[in-house]
């Protein structure tokens, strides 16, 4: 039990830290795992924080190319970390969602986004609400990312949003604008981003 009188696995003291300042603003914060130019991955986020945008939330997309995080395994020191490393930590840990992008790059998601999320831990995903996205070239979809996704966002005990979205046959996919060509698939990467941000502001508001 905590201050609240609710259970730990529901709200922490570590919620009481990163409740927003005036009790409603809600950030969510995309992680794409490409950092490719022109990536679908990319695109499609931005389509799913557009929807948590008109749900209300602020929303950032972080490009993990720009915070220098290739995980080494342990250091002797937490100092050793590069600092790029200290300022995702920031970010997400001040996120009330997260979105978890992936391509399927051989049956999972990809190395530069396991490095990102082997680089953090409880402190930033411990109770948040994590949506997921994946794409992938072939006509299978993105399921293996997002499955594994999903067991990596259950150890970090985070609350995975039950629907996710796996847009297939990536290179046809998108127009020139990163819109989707297919409205249903467009519905349904909106989804993770209204549900992300709605089920954050449930439990901000507790
Ligand atoms: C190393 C590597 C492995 C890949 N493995 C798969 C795969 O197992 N299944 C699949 O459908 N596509 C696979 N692809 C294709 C990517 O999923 C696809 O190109 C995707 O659009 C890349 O994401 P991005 O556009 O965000 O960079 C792979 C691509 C790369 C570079």
């Amino acid at each position: 039990m905590n201050w609240r009188g609710l259970p730990d696995f529901i709200f922490s003291e570590r919620d009481a830290e990163m409740k927003s300042t005036d009790d409603r603003s809600i950030y969510v914060v995309a992680i794409c795992g490409s950092l490719r130019q022109g990536s679908s991955t990319h695109a499609a986020l931005q389509i799913a924080l557009s929807a948590a945008k008109a749900a209300g939330a602020e929303v950032e997309l972080l490009e993990l190319g720009e915070y220098d995080l290739v995980f080494q395994g342990s250091v002797a020191s937490e100092s050793d970390y590069p600092p790029g490393v200290f300022k995702l930590r920031e970010k997400v840990k001040r996120a009330h969602g997260i979105l978890l992008g992936s391509p399927e790059y051989h049956g999972s998601f990809s190395g530069v986004l396991k490095s990102a999320l082997d680089l953090m831990g409880f402190d930033e995903f411990e109770n948040k609400v994590i949506g997921l996205i994946g794409v992938s070239g072939g006509r299978m979809g993105a399921v293996n990312a997002l499955s594994m996704l999903r067991t990596v966002g259950t150890a970090l005990h985070a609350w995975v949003v039950p629907n996710d979205a796996s847009i297939p046959n990536s290179s046809e996919a998108f127009d020139a604008d990163g819109n989707l060509y297919d409205a249903e698939l467009t519905a349904r990467v909106k989804a993770v981003g209204e549900q992300v941000t709605k089920f954050a502001a449930l439990r901000n508001s507790v």
